[in-house]
């Protein structure tokens, strides 16, 4: 396995809608796969989409750690996921907004709407197809590397730039936030 460099705000390739994968079974792509999933555990980070590796393919990765899930939020699936052509569809109209980074975005933290509860669906390194349910962050995750395969960043859906932070800082916008609700 090799750790990949992680392509920054600003590259073309991640303003890219990334092209469909056509067979799984490359060797090429099954590298890729061990490499991002190797990738991303050391960033460390939870999801990793393949422009950020800088290549324009419709492949994502992640794993969502138990300490990472909200009270509220149901058991993410325990493995590593690794998501080939996938695709998603919200279940209601509910947006949550919360605090969302990026490895591509370093330091900056924002205030980013999601949907609830979505369902997603896509193919597994063996080209089985892969269809579940996802709710809080699972969603959220999902929301965000699908969106970088469409060249969509996080940034891209804040209501409020405002709403944006380097991580020793984010607590202000957090309290300000609270505040706001609280009026
Ligand atoms: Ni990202």
């Amino acid at each position: 396995m090799t750790l990949l460099k992680i392509t920054q705000i600003g590259h073309p390739v991640l303003r890219q809608v990334a092209k469909p994968v056509s067979d799984v079974s490359d060797p090429a792509l099954q590298q890729l796969m061990d490499d991002m999933v190797a990738t991303m555990l050391d960033a460390p980070g939870i999801g990793l989409a393949a422009p950020q590796v800088y290549h324009s393919t419709r492949l994502i990765v992640f794993s969502i750690p138990a300490e990472r899930l909200g009270p509220d939020d149901p058991p993410a699936p325990d493995e590593i996921s690794i998501l080939v052509n996938p695709e998603f569809e919200s279940l209601d109209d509910e947006q949550v907004t919360d605090v969302e980074g990026c490895l591509s975005i370093p330091q900056l933290r924002g205030l980013t709407p999601r949907f609830q509860r979505i369902i997603y669906r896509g193919l597994d390194r063996e080209g089985r197809p892969i269809e579940r349910e996802a709710e809080g962050i699972h969603a959220r995750v999902v929301q965000h590397e699908i969106d970088h395969l469409d060249g969509v960043l996080f940034l891209d859906r804040m209501c409020d730039l405002k709403a944006l932070a380097v991580d020793d800082e984010l607590h202000h916008v957090l309290r300000r936030t609270e505040q706001e609700r609280e009026e």
